[in-house]
């Protein structure tokens, strides 16, 4: 079935990163408004705004203390509802980012929950006694060696799978659930197009809270029985009201269970953020690449809608990560594009990739803040291992690589804020920014418009039957696209050298024609059949 958000594009806003109007060092929403005409400029369909909720930022938002205000930093109500309707006037969608499976510390729930075992809200949490005064399993958090801190006041642990400010709120409890229900039906009441669920396959927990064989393979945190109820129940009393667009954010699924959650038939979510990639494929791998994108496709092959993205506000920035940071720059940006953009699934670009922006190494673990990075500094180095090594290790996957600040232009700061950034501006601003890209025709920003309004003109991009035509080439990535009767072949050459590619018989390229390329002087008349393809270049064409 067709639909808008099948068809859309996704644009990240991490907003504390993005534009700061009143100089205190923080993007604001405000900052939002005033470059909306940028992000509409790319062409994009919806945008997805990170956590602004009230909070005491321990985790830049996701712990959220109260889910009907807007924090400070970000701005107020009333500027975040000027920010919709300026989307909406724009005929952009608005999407929000709502955190589920924990609150902070500082919710008044939770600090109701703490005070006392019979507090009405005590089993809004997840309490247990300790085990041989210690923690009640050998469960390890996402951010911290246990899941269990400690609480004197009542001598008993609660659960956190993240940060000990990040409680985990108990979906077993109706109660809870009611009262999400209700926050979420506020926000689309407002107007709003849909949700970015985080991390929403942790809701429910292995019933019994047994020990585990291999606690650092934290998978034992998801997907456990009762999370289709609850997302069921979620979508009856909630979703299924409204003409939204939902995406989960599930770690530590395969096909298999992915479509458990966004089947079609299923009546839970729209789609989903699998982690094969992000979290798995630590470095480019393109045999691994192609395998995982084959077998999701296959898996949810019309059944259910995949997303596509390489990086986010929790991945290092992808042209570092994946693709050629230095001298191929823009084109493996652009070959990196050309790929998510036409692989099966929506599309994602997050803040900054427009543009190309890297990630980024800052000298001392004094310039970092992610509090994944830092718990994990101190974890290891209170083990007794080296700081600087420690330090070292975590550099390349530092949350923070794509969390320094938007890159305007080459004024101070980048133009980001007149004040101090709350996070250091990356310093190769001078060549990387905005101005200059909008000022470039072959820009890796007017690339991205061209793909995305490709997107608009060609449904094969979206609905499109795909099929990998190159296995085994560790270099070259080739692919069709199938749509009542119009083929599209899609041609990317990941490597820092030249590649010689023979594209199979079975794809007749006599008629065709090219649609895109990332190098300016593709021509039109090369023969396909055995093509070399220059470093980092990506091709589409029709044939
Ligand atoms: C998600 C968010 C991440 C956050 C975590 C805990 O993974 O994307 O930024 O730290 O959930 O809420
Ligand atoms: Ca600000």
């Amino acid at each position: 079935m067709k639909t808008w958000w099948k068809e859309a594009v996704v644009y990240q806003v991490y907003w504390r990163s993005f534009y700061d109007t009143n100089g205190d060092g923080f993007g604001d929403l405000e900052g939002v408004i005033a470059k909306l005409d940028y992000i509409k400029k790319l062409g994009v369909d919806v945008i997805w705004l990170n956590p602004c909720y009230e909070s005491p930022d321990f985790d830049n938002g996701y712990d959220i203390s109260d889910y009907y205000q807007i924090m400070d930093k970000a701005g107020n109500m009333a500027t975040w509802e000027r920010l919709l309707a300026e989307v909406h006037k724009r005929g952009m969608k608005l999407i929000m980012d709502l955190v589920l499976n924990h609150t902070s510390d500082q919710h008044p729930w939770f600090l109701e929950s703490r005070s006392s075992k019979d507090n009405p809200k005590r089993d809004w949490y997840i309490w247990k006694d300790p085990k041989d005064a210690k923690e009640p399993n050998n469960w390890r958090s996402y951010f911290t060696p246990s899941v269990w801190e400690y609480d004197s006041t009542t001598e008993q642990y609660y659960m956190h799978s993240f940060a000990i400010q990040q409680p985990d709120l108990n979906w077993e409890n109706e109660e809870v659930r009611q009262a999400i229900y209700q926050m979420m039906r506020f926000w689309l009441d407002k107007g709003i197009d849909g949700f970015r669920l985080d991390v929403i396959n942790l809701l429910a927990k292995v019933k019994g809270f047994p020990d585990v064989e291999n606690p650092q393979n934290i998978n034992y945190l998801g997907n456990n029985p009762g999370i289709h109820e609850y997302l069921r129940e979620m979508n009856r009393e909630v979703l299924q009201h409204y003409d939204i667009m939902t995406v989960g954010e599930i770690p530590f699924v395969t096909p298999e269970d992915g479509v458990l959650y966004v089947g079609e038939d299923r009546n839970e979510l729209h789609t989903l953020f699998h982690f094969e990639v992000a979290d798995d494929m630590p470095t480019w791998d393109m045999t691994r690449f192609k395998e995982i994108q084959t077998r999701w496709y296959e898996g949810l092959k019309g059944r259910g809608t995949n997303s596509q993205f390489l990086n986010n506000h929790d991945h290092t920035r992808q042209v570092t990560r994946y693709g050629n940071d230095g001298k191929y720059r823009v084109e493996s940006a652009k070959l990196l594009a050309t790929m998510i953009h036409t692989l099966p699934g929506i599309p994602y670009v997050y803040q900054g990739e427009e543009i190309g922006m890297t990630g980024v190494r800052f000298p001392s673990i004094e310039d970092y803040n992610d509090i994944a990075m830092k718990n994990k500094y101190k974890e290891e180095v209170e083990k007794g291992r080296d700081p600087e090594e420690v330090f070292e290790d975590l550099l390349v996957l530092s949350r923070d690589n794509s969390r320094t600040p938007i890159q305007w232009n080459t004024g101070e700061q980048a133009g980001f804020t007149t004040g101090t950034p709350w996070i250091k501006v990356n310093p190769n601003y001078q060549e990387i920014n905005v101005e200059a890209a909008l000022a470039g025709p072959d820009s890796v920003f007017y690339y991205y418009q061209k793909l995305i309004r490709l997107r608009k003109e060609n449904p094969v991009m979206i609905y499109g039957n795909y099929q990998d035509v190159s296995a085994g080439d560790e270099h070259v990535y080739a692919y069709t696209r199938t749509d009542q009767g119009v083929t599209w072949l899609v041609l990317l050459n990941h490597s820092d050298n030249e590649s010689l590619f023979m594209i199979p018989e079975e794809v007749s390229t006599e008629n065709a024609q090219l649609v895109l390329a990332n190098y300016q002087d593709s021509s039109q008349q090369e023969s396909l059949q055995k093509l070399t393809l220059r470093p980092h270049e990506a091709r589409i064409y029709q044939v």
